[in-house]
């Protein structure tokens, strides 16, 4: 059997990719350092999954957990989640971002090389894509940063290319991911304060956070907020297979856009979650956040083309599986 390493795979996206590579008959082992992600995460894949996880608690920057790794089991591909992924965060600290999502790439490299694997995937972002008007973006469209942590996925992205054709790579830019597993026992899962837009209306909608600050409704939009590509954490996952199976079958490397084309604004969503959770969610409108663009969303093509990878849930699914996750984490509280 296919056996891959999934780092981060604790994650958010880790774990649904986990338990997509599992349903589509690969082995996986799991290396993370738990600095974003629970402890439980591993058993609760456990239980959905019915097999037994095998995971490391390891850090890709320490090349003797990621050699113990490769030793212990005969891995045939490598998919890259762990690094840090908070823009505002990158800004205040753009050192920890380098050392993390550069070093750990290079690092992971570095033992993939000695243990002779070759194949990789790696989770990359929108962001890369700057504020642009071309919308959706195609893949061909210039790179350019506007924080450090799209600073270190452009990186990310241009040390693989300069690999030589023995490495297949997978370069996958993700839009916004949303939503959680349809088992509602794995989802988004922070605990401080979100930055992103569905974890805060999670968090409203379950009465944790009073109401959602809409930043901004003076954008060239069609109600003047924010729009972006929302894609489900389970097609995000979906299209990790699929790069995989791409990989591995052609070996042949490719970037592509995981998105849907499609655009929804900030108010589409509070509608759509308060149509899922039944309720009406309070909002106020406030100034514009710093570094925020008026339409980011991806033009899907690609993604079909090479890897017949095609986004199937909606923006109702995405809300509906995430408010299922989070009211049902409000009982396990109690
Ligand atoms: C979406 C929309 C906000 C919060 C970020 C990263 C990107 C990627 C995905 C890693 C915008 C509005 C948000 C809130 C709001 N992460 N909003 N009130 O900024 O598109 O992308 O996450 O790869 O790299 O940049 O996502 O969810 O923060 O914002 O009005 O409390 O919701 O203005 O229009 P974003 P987001």
């Amino acid at each position: 059997m296919t056996k891959i390493l999934l780092t981060g795979g604790a994650g958010y996206i880790g774990s649904h990719t986990y338990l997509a590579l599992i349903q589509s008959g690969f082995e996986v082992v799991i290396l993370d350092n738990f600095s974003n992600s629970k402890s439980d995460v591993p058993r609760r894949l456990q239980d959905i999954s019915g097999k037994m996880v095998y995971c490391f608690n390891g850090d890709v920057l320490d090349r003797t957990d990621l050699d113990n790794v490769f030793a212990a089991h005969k891995i045939d591909g490598v998919v890259h989640f762990a690094a840090k992924k908070a823009v505002s965060e990158s800004v205040v600290k753009p050192l920890d971002y380098m050392h993390n999502n550069i070093g750990g790439l290079l690092n992971l490299l570095a033992a993939m090389d000695a243990a002779d694997v070759r194949n990789i995937v790696f989770s990359s972002s929108a962001t890369v894509y700057g504020d642009t008007d071309v919308q959706p973006i195609p893949e061909d469209h210039p790179r350019t940063y506007t924080s450090p942590y799209a600073f270190t996925k452009i990186a990310g992205e241009q040390i693989l290319e300069q690999l030589p054709n023995t490495w297949v790579v997978g370069i996958l830019r993700y839009f916004n991911p949303a939503g959680a597993h349809k088992s509602a026992m794995i989802g988004e899962d922070s605990e401080d304060i979100p930055n992103n837009l569905l974890p805060y209306i999670a968090k409203v909608a379950v009465g944790e956070l009073a109401e959602l600050v809409v930043f901004g409704d003076d954008y060239d939009t069609p109600d003047g907020t924010g729009v972006r590509d929302y894609i489900h954490v389970e097609d995000l996952a979906d299209g990790h297979v699929l790069s995989l199976k791409s990989l591995l079958e052609t070996g042949e490397s490719h970037t592509v856009n995981l998105g849907t084309g499609e655009g929804s604004s900030v108010l589409d969503v509070v509608a759509a979650y308060s149509e899922a959770c039944g309720k009406d969610l309070a909002h106020t409108i406030a100034p514009r956040r710093d570094g925020d663009v008026a339409v980011l969303t991806g033009l899907p093509e690609q993604a079909k083309a090479r890897l017949g990878f095609e986004a199937k849930r909606s923006l109702g699914d995405m809300c509906k599986s995430s408010w299922a996750w989070v009211s049902g984490q409000r009982r396990n509280k109690r």
